[in-house]
């Protein structure tokens, strides 16, 4: 009875360590951290389209999903560009300061980190999207 009790302590322990070794290491807000680890299991866009490629390379593809590919933990943009006042411009802001648009908003900032000509293909990309 008494090495019952051992043996399952010590699988427990076992589970725990492994775990949180698994856990993703940018686990951001609404991270559900499904079994793809770091990606969340979220899965590149498969199109060749530049504004696509753009979108896996910036890493736009963890959070977002288009078209059942990417991450399920920001909104999906599968029909934005059909949206209301939802033009290149807009686009533009919302990449490069999120919180132009919404105060509290947890996507990053992509200020800096991407550049004029690549910013321009893809939010001209997402207004296509609809
Ligand atoms: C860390 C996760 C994350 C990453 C990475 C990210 N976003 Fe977002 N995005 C969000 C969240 C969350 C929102 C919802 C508003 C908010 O709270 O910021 C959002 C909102 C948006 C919206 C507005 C959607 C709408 O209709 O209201 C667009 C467009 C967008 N993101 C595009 C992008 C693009 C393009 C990239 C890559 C350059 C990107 N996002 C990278 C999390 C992310």
């Amino acid at each position: 009875m008494h090495k019952l009790v051992l043996c399952l302590a010590s699988v427990t322990l076992l589970c725990v360590a492994g775990c949180s070794k698994s856990a993703p290491p940018a686990g951001g807000p609404g991270a559900t951290g499904g079994p793809g680890g770091g990606m969340g299991g979220a899965q590149m866009l498969s199109s060749t389209e530049p504004g696509a490629k753009l979108f896996n390379a910036n890493g736009c593809v963890r959070c977002h999903a288009v078209k059942g590919q990417g991450g399920r933990r920001a909104p999906d943009l599968t029909k934005v560009g059909g949206k209301a006042g939802r033009d290149a411009a807009w686009f533009v802001a919302q990449i490069k300061d999120p919180k132009s648009h919404k105060p509290g908003a947890r996507m990053p900032s992509y200020a800096g980190k991407i550049s004029d000509a690549d910013l321009k293909v893809l939010s001209e990309w997402l207004t296509g999207l609809k």
